[in-house]
């Protein structure tokens, strides 16, 4: 179809540099949620052009398969973003990250096995481009395997860990780079299939004792992984477009996983190499020692509507309630009383990086009332009402006090400080870090107990209605 098209490579450079800079653009606009649906189509823009360039490129002589290849990802990819909720978001991104890892996997052997088979010899730096995207595209692969079984609670989310996990894990290591090493020297199938076999166990039992609050940073560094096997992947293809996007992934999944751990006061390198919040939350796990106050929802509607100002700190709980439209409903309730309302952003609230500017943002909430952890916190000693919807981790102040804690160190909203705090939340469960939250034991603090967005219409009604 495109066959008669004819580019020279410098006509090629200018459209890969193209797609290229639409890609940065999407990145760009996806730092904000204003500019997110710019970003979204800037990147769709970018990948039409790479897939275009793909097909038109002299070196591509058939087609057929790509087409196939194209027809079956774009059916599932629709099916799939057609039927996947929200709060499953994460584990599709896991799930999707593992597939650029076996890619990268399969195009190292395919490529050695190629070259192998044409009689051409193999260099050493193609050699070592072809151990290395090989070994990265693996450890992504099981990885985010795992990562994906822990979200979808196919397994638990608990860490699994165990005496010398450390050591096993560093001995594998330096297996796999002498292995990898053997195979540059020698250019023989052997010590490629090892070093790929070992790091398909690396990847295993790097994630495995990954728990709690450390999760999302994983699912985080796995996406970086997946930048880095693609770009490994583009010097073996020799295709420049490759090698710039997978960089454009792997440093900004890099740079988004050291903005989480510095959000959860995390060191990136101990969550590289796993374990780290799983020590902390074996032993954190601490039980109540005194009883909760529980609030009707008339109560509530009564403290909501007599407040000047009220903070909403929305949680996990708001997306698995679907509450964000009965919480807009609410807020034009509030504001209709003259009450002033914000909302308050953990940077790790929900289930991924901002999952709750996208929930807000879908039941169209003003972006101006919606305010970051760092723009927010000094608000809460002079807000009359902290609404805490479905969020728990995030408001605990173990995280403040409680050395023992999993949480300790990471920072969090205040919601305590505020003259009274309510909290909509099923039962007295646990949040993600499977922790009991000091903060419902505080004084100022009362239980709506019920389903988010259930309370939050009831809340809506009783105010309507008195
Ligand atoms: P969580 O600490 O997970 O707490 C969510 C709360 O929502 C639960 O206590 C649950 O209590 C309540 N809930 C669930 N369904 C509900 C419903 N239908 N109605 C009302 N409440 C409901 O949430 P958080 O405060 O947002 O903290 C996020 C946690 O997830 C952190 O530990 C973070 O590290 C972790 N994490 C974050 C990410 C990213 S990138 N954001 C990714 C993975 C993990 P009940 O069951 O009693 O209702």
């Amino acid at each position: 179809m495109f066959s008669q098209i004819q580019i020279s490579p410098d006509g090629f450079a200018a459209i890969y540099l193209a797609a290229t800079v639409f890609f940065i653009l999407g990145l760009k606009g996806l730092s904000s949620p204003k500019t997110a649906l710019k970003g979204n189509r800037n990147a769709m823009i970018g990948m039409t052009i790479a897939i275009v360039a793909t097909l038109i490129h002299p070196e591509v002589r058939e087609t057929t398969w790509i087409w196939a290849g194209l027809g079956v990802g774009a059916v599932i990819g629709i099916a799939v973003a057609l039927k996947i909720d929200m709060k499953s978001m994460p584990q599709l991104v896991a799930a999707l990250h593992s597939f650029v890892g076996l890619a990268a996997v399969f195009i190292a052997a395919g490529t050695f096995y190629a070259d192998l088979s044409s009689g051409k010899p193999l260099g050493g730096a193609t050699l070592f481009e072809l151990g290395i995207g090989s070994f990265i595209g693996a450890i992504t692969f099981t990885g985010s395997l795992v990562a994906f079984a822990k979200l979808q609670e196919l397994v638990s989310s608990n860490p699994l860990v165990f005496r010398g996990q450390h050591l096993l894990n560093a001995l594998l290591g330096i297996a796999m780079f002498g292995f990898t090493a053997q195979f540059v020297m020698s250019g023989e199938a052997a010590p490629f299939w090892v070093l790929t076999a070992i790091a398909l166990g690396l990847g295993f039992l790097l994630v495995l004792p990954i728990g709690g609050a450390d999760m999302p940073v994983v699912v985080s560094m796995l996406n970086s992984y997946s930048g880095w096997a693609a770009a490994a992947t583009g010097f073996t293809l020799e295709n420049p477009l490759l090698i710039t996007t997978g960089a454009l992934v792997g440093s900004s999944g890099a740079i988004l996983s050291y903005i989480m751990c510095r959000a959860m006061n995390r060191s990136i390198i101990s969550v590289i190499l796993g374990g780290f919040g799983g020590e902390a939350a074996a032993a954190g796990a601490s039980a109540p020692t005194k009883g909760v106050k529980s609030a009707s929802v008339e109560d509530a509607a009564f403290m909501l509507e007599n407040a000047s100002k009220v903070v909403i700190v929305p949680g996990y709980g708001m997306a698995v309630a679907q509450a964000q439209h009965a919480i807009k409903e609410l807020v034009h309730t509030l504001n209709a009383k003259g009450v002033e309302v914000k909302f308050a952003i953990h940077p790790v609230a929900g289930r991924m990086p901002g999952h709750m500017n996208v929930l807000l943002a879908e039941s169209d909430i003003p972006y101006d009332i919606v305010f970051e952890m760092e723009d927010i916190n000094s608000d809460f000693s002079s807000t009359d009402v902290a609404l805490v919807v479905g969020a728990n981790d995030v408001v605990n102040p173990d995280a403040k006090t409680n050395k023992a804690s999993p949480l300790y160190g990471m920072p969090i909203l205040d919601a305590y400080k505020a003259k009274q705090v309510l909290v909509i939340k099923r039962s007295m469960k646990a949040g993600y870090a499977g922790v009991d939250n000091a903060l419902f034991y505080y004084d100022n603090c009362s239980l709506v107990f019920g389903d988010a967005k259930a309370v939050c219409e009831n809340l809506t009604k009783t105010m309507l209605a008195g």
